[in-house]
């Protein structure tokens, strides 16, 4: 192959299959649920359902068209009020954030449409990498940034309507997700003193997110991890012992089911159980354990015992679903342990999919970070040391942020996403 004097530039036609593909994705997402529910606000600490409609074409206009491109305005009021959700500490502060209007659903829609329009355009004709004209385009940054930006809101939106009644929403062609299955592996096993490296170079990556930079080399002492996560069984025994019901728990004639995507079932034993992170640490505690950091989870996850590091558990094929429960293999998780060729270098199983991995690490920059031009506040605005990292995936995280550099946070109080965890001891 001839290597080109200049690279070679964006696809512009991988571009706009993949943004069409997220709107197509976002559309059905949205068919999921009876209209009677657009204004209704499933999580009160989030904006109603009606916002995202309106925010993921919004930010895509905004940043790739206005910011990136200096393109004329659609609908000066929509751009502003569809532009950015909330994540307030409290239903105090939730409330005064609230509005008592929101604009109507055709409405919502026609904006919509005369977005992607302009972003397709976009897509299709401007010069999305001249790095001169604006700093946004840097390496086509708006580009990714606004494709990603859909694609993680997809899993914000599921367990959004994870809270919606079950008779108020329902998929196509689903089959029931009850499922048990006993674990092969189980224990725990020690992974010896080693070097971990979180982030990635700028040169390194196609896109990443401002948090993602610079690489960072960590030493990480010897640790001695679960092979699985914790399962709804192993936190049955914390509840009887005094331990908070789990989130997706719900309590029937004195025994626990589980709430899934689109049905209650019996409490799934074989499960990984899904909570808050405060509440991952108070088990970890009544075990007598602690969470691992985030240098652990890498070593865990991406370290081999000859030093070298992977790019993923499994090595460097590419990430599908093939290799575990993400990128919409599923709505709900599967037992722990269903994906063995998938185990990392050590035996630690489902490090990547079927529900991201609290750590004990708060969401802090990395060394070198600098705040992205397409998007300044997407980190900045929660390095408040109340937001904890979490790293793997969920059954409906995006495989293109399958990457060993991406970091997602939560708040570590708040309990309706998709997160589970295992413990560690030194
Ligand atoms: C990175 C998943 C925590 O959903 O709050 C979407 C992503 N930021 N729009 C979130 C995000 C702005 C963010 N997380
Ligand atoms: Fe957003």
């Amino acid at each position: 192959m001839i290597s080109p004097l200049h690279p070679t530039g964006l696809d512009r036609s991988a571009l706009r299959l993949r943004y069409l593909g997220n709107r197509n994705r976002s559309a059905e997402l949205f068919a999921m649920l009876d209209p009677s529910v657009y204004y209704e606000r499933p999580i009160a600490l989030r904006n109603p359902i009606v916002f995202y409609e309106g925010h993921l074409p919004a930010f895509s206009f905004n940043t790739l068209v206005r910011k990136a491109l200096g393109g004329a305005s659609i609908d000066a009021e929509f751009e502003r009020l569809f532009e950015r959700g909330i994540d307030p500490a409290s239903l105090d502060q939730a409330g005064r954030l609230a509005r008592d209007a929101w604009p109507e659903h055709r409405r919502v829609q026609a904006f919509g449409a005369a977005c992607d329009a302009a972003v397709l355009q976009a897509l299709a004709h401007a010069d999305l990498e001249d790095g001169n004209a604006s700093a946004l385009l840097e390496r086509g940054q708006a580009a990714y940034t606004i494709l990603e930006h859909e694609e993680m809101h997809h899993e914000t939106l599921l367990y959004m309507f994870h809270r919606v009644s079950l008779h108020k929403k329902r998929a196509r062609g689903r089959a029931g997700a009850y499922v048990e299955r006993e674990a092969l592996a189980t224990g725990r096993v020690t992974i010896p003193a080693g070097d971990a490296t979180l982030g990635a170079a700028r040169d390194g990556i196609e896109f990443g997110w401002d948090n993602e930079f610079e690489e960072t080399r960590l030493p990480v002492g010897a640790f001695e991890i679960d092979v699985n996560d914790v399962t709804n069984r192993d936190w049955l025994e914390f509840v009887r012992d005094g331990g908070p019901v789990a989130p997706f728990w719900v309590e029937r004639d004195g025994a626990y089911r589980l709430l899934g995507m689109f049905e209650e079932m019996p409490l799934p034993l074989t499960w990984p159980v899904y909570v808050s992170g405060a509440q991952a640490r108070a088990y970890a505690a009544w075990r007598g354990a602690r969470l691992p950091t985030e240098a652990e989870y890498h070593r865990a996850a991406f370290g081999t015992p000859s030093g070298e590091e992977r790019a993923f558990p499994w090595g460097d094929s590419p990430p599908t679903s093939k290799w575990g429960n993400f990128d919409f293999r599923r709505f709900d998780p599967e037992p722990v342990g269903t994906n063995p060729a998938s185990a990392s270098a050590w035996g630690v199983h489902d490090l990547i999919g079927n529900g991201w991995e609290w750590t004990a690490t708060v969401f802090e920059p990395l060394p070198g970070f600098r705040p992205m031009a397409s998007y300044p506040q997407y980190s900045v605005d929660f390095f408040d040391g109340e937001h904890f990292i979490v790293k793997g995936a969920s059954p409906v995280t995006n495989r293109n942020h399958v990457r060993r550099s991406f970091r997602n946070w939560y708040r570590a109080e708040y309990p309706y996403v998709y997160a589970t965890f295992r413990t560690v001891n030194d």
